[in-house]
């Protein structure tokens, strides 16, 4: 017998071995911890699809359509492609299993690989992850709010800094036809200036001009290109004044990108981006925007919708990236017990808290040295320790220490989660902009 090649996997794809799935686990697990902190609810859909999804949801002329799919027909005709996104998917779910009925905003995330034939190089793949969320029934511009907010504080709890949010409105869908005259005036007057696929697009889709890599295109369209932000409704400008002025409310910070469209034809309104400079070319951590078009298109009711997707194995290039590797925390509050008396009480304190608060709490069960209790405190991240031992338990007290600024208090059993909830809505990372989550 023959010896055979072994057979390697697929350019552009991955495995991912056991030490690595850990922190896939881990990463996988802090997301969905922060979605649901934020009631959003996770969604799973096929792998692939009816290839007119993404036709119809995506639009025949972006790069992910028209070069990127993973498209066939199976042995009994259909036209099927392996999913390149999500949110056309996520669309089509919400309308099959009528959502709406079930509540007037429906809250969706996802966490899920995909499939584009991009040229692989850091940070891009042929199969990839990510996660995201979809939030459908809201038109107002606080959605859009909640929506970036989750996309910008979600770095924090992996410990990634150094952000930049761009946003952008690129407008209800009625002023689209007006904008699009404009721009292919425009370029038309410079037309062999552009690439050859540019050069159709001002007749298929102008907009898609905008996602050229090609510096020359790029270049013409700064000099010569009216930009859509400027076409837009004075009910757009209002809404998306709003959005800014709750972003600022927030301290979320952010700069305007007057170019960034995004790849993909269902956008409406806002879009936006967060990027890392340490991601190198490929910079996008995450990007997302308004469809309020989408769900009619695929064939439900009009029903505004509007999310954003982050790639995971971007997420890792950025964790690895950072200097001090960071614990991801898994707790905020370190039950230190001295004493057979505290570790009984601790348990009900613990649960007291856990369920009246939602804060995460361990217990100490190694029954270690104080000093080595709050060391463990420390490494699991926790903003407080709460400290009991036979004093505490006889004068029904416990001493809470913050981790992070060295304080304590004395605060009695019965108005601990009183003090962890007081604490934790005007302290803690969800609600302010801290590493710690
Ligand atoms: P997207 O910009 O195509 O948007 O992808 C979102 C993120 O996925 C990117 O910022 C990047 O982190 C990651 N990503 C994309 N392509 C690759 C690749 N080839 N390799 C590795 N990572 C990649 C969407 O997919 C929209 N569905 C987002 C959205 C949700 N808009 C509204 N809701």
């Amino acid at each position: 017998m023959h010896k055979m090649d072994p057979i390697r996997n697929i350019k552009g794809t991955k495995d991912i071995l056991p030490e690595e799935a850990k922190q896939w686990q881990e990463i996988q697990s802090a997301i969905q911890d922060f979605m649901e902190l934020h009631g959003y609810g996770e969604i799973r859909t096929p792998a692939f699809e009816l290839t007119q999804l993404f036709t119809r949801g995506v639009g025949e002329d972006t790069d992910i359509v028209s070069k990127e799919m993973y498209s066939w027909t199976d042995q009994g005709g259909s036209n099927l492609t392996l999913k390149p996104e999500l949110t056309a998917p996520v669309v089509r779910a919400y309308i099959q299993h009528n959502l709406a009925a079930q509540s007037p905003v429906t809250r969706l995330y996802y966490f899920d690989s995909l499939f584009r034939r991009e040229r692989p190089q850091k940070g891009r793949q042929r199969q990839f992850n990510q996660f995201g969320i979809e939030a459908f029934g809201s038109a107002n511009p606080e959605q859009d709010a909640e929506v970036i907010s989750i996309a910008y504080r979600i770095w924090g709890v992996f410990g990634i800094k150094d952000l930049t949010l761009k946003l952008n409105t690129i407008g209800s869908a009625e002023i689209r036809p007006v904008y699009l005259k404009i721009l292919r005036e425009a370029l038309s007057k410079h037309k062999k200036d552009l690439c050859p696929t540019c050069q159709n697009r001002i007749d298929t889709n102008a907009l898609r001009v905008f996602d050229c890599k090609n510096t020359a295109c790029q270049q013409l369209l700064d000099e010569h290109a009216p930009m859509i932000t400027d076409h837009v409704s004075d009910d757009d400008k209002i809404h998306f004044e709003q959005v800014q002025d709750y972003l600022k409310a927030m301290d979320i910070p952010f700069i305007l990108d007057k170019k960034m469209v995004r790849g993909l034809d269902y956008y409406t309104r806002t879009t936006f981006e967060i990027t890392s400079p340490v991601l190198g070319a490929q910079d996008s951590l995450c990007g997302g925007g308004r469809y309020d078009g989408l769900v009619e298109q695929l064939g439900g009711k009009p029903t505004p919708g509007i999310g954003f997707a982050a790639g995971i194995e971007r997420l890792i290039l950025a964790l690895s990236a950072e200097e001090e590797i960071q614990e991801i925390p898994v707790a905020d509050v370190y039950m230190v017990t001295l004493g057979e008396k505290a570790i009984t009480q601790s348990f009900s304190l613990a649960d007291d808290i856990r369920r009246e608060t939602g804060l995460r709490v361990i217990n100490e069960t190694l029954r270690r040295s104080m000093k080595a209790q709050m060391r463990e405190a420390n490494r699991t991240g926790a903003l407080y320790a709460v400290i009991l031992g036979d004093l505490e338990i006889e004068n029904q007290k416990a001493v809470v220490k913050n981790m992070e600024e060295g304080g304590q208090d004395e605060v009695s059993f019965s108005e601990l989660s009183q003090f962890f909830f007081d604490a934790h809505s005007s302290n803690c990372a969800c609600c302010n902009d801290h590493d710690h989550d």
